[in-house]
């Protein structure tokens, strides 16, 4: 895809996020490093606490497909800056896709992009445990 039609992807997605509580849609699509994308939005839960964010939806799909390498997460939300994604989110985008490169848009396409390692400094991840 094009950056023109992944921006028409974020903003067709981000429509359909069940974001019932806080009103605020996001939406992600991660990129395997062989072409392929998963899509996802945030999904929220009665139960705030169990709300899931989009890039987390995005990539377990991508992960329950089977996919393990992955060059880059796209993330939009609503408003007028781009959107970076929450700590937890950069957290399992460390353990899975540590060397990606996290491209942020606001609603209207505006443009962020940042490798993940430069956005989670001194990471914990599996080479801490056991040790
Ligand atoms: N949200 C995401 O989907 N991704 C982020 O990186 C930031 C926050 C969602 C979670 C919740 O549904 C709403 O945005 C407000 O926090």
């Amino acid at each position: 895809m094009t950056e023109v039609e992944i921006i028409q992807r974020l903003q067709a997605i981000k429509a359909n996020a069940l974001a019932l509580y806080s009103n605020f849609h996001v939406s992600a699509i991660v990129e395997t490093d062989d072409g392929k994308f998963y899509e996802g939005f945030n999904i929220e839960s009665s139960s705030y606490g169990l709300t899931i964010c989009a890039e987390r939806v995005a990539i377990f799909k991508a992960l329950s497909e089977g996919e393990r390498e992955f060059s880059r997460v796209y993330v939009m939300s609503d408003g007028d800056m781009p959107c970076p994604p929450c700590g937890a989110c950069r957290q399992v985008l460390m353990d899975y896709a540590p060397n990606a490169e996290i491209v942020m848009f606001s609603e209207d396409g505006e443009k962020k992009a940042a490798p993940l390692k430069s956005l989670l400094p001194y990471a914990f991840d599996d080479s801490k445990l056991r040790k």
